[in-house]
């Protein structure tokens, strides 16, 4: 399936909202450094799309999601189910950098969601890896499940059932690449849950 000219004008949308999304309040931090809104990448046809939680240094001068040293590692992991970037969506809930890297804040993440809410129905993915506890809670939340009270210590590497708006969505909680970057039991652990979305592949 090739991506539909409604589907590039829907992005287009939302990228043209996020630029002019003024009342955020990373707006200005963006600006004043010359930052890039990170919309995300990828095939607007993917049955795998994957979330992170908002753009480094690196990807707030580049536009592009997990261009640094996590990307590195999320590439790594792809390969190893021989997948590559653009056959998937990759996007983080919040669009825009959070001053030092600190963790994305609740008015931040109930101002950028609903453009990530949009993205999905856009996609349509079949299964929405979350990367990191930031987006897994709310992904699990959006989609009524109960299981968003539990720990990504507990839920990593499951596949949960949930129903979006368009049909039903497998979850697959991941740990964030960033936390495999200096521990190689956490690298391996990402590596384990990556196999599961070969069946997706
Ligand atoms: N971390 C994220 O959560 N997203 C990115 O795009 C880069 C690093």
């Amino acid at each position: 399936m090739t991506a539909t000219p409604e589907k590039t004008e829907k992005m287009r949308a939302i990228k043209d909202e996020v630029v002019n999304l003024t009342e955020s309040p990373l707006y200005e931090y963006r600006t004043s450094n010359s930052y890039f809104p990170v919309i995300g990448e990828g095939s607007h046809d993917a049955r795998i799309m994957f979330i992170g939680e908002a753009p480094g240094e690196n990807e707030a001068k580049t536009g592009r999601p997990f261009c640094g040293a996590s990307g590195r590692v999320l590439d790594e992991m792809l390969a190893s189910i021989d997948l590559d970037r653009k056959s998937v969506y990759v996007t983080n809930i919040v669009k825009d950098r959070p001053p030092k890297n600190r963790d994305p804040q609740r008015d931040e993440i109930d101002l950028y969601a609903p453009f990530l809410d949009r993205q999905i129905d856009i996609i349509q993915p079949d299964v929405i890896a979350t990367l990191g506890r930031f987006s897994m809670v709310w992904i699990l939340d959006r989609f009524g499940s109960e299981k968003s009270k539990q720990k990504i210590s507990q839920l990593h590497g499951q596949l949960i059932p949930v129903t979006a708006g368009f049909g039903d969505v497998m979850v697959i909680p991941l740990f964030h690449p960033a936390a495999a970057l200096y521990r190689a039991d956490q690298k391996q652990t990402l590596f384990d849950d990556f196999q599961v979305l070969k069946e997706f592949v």
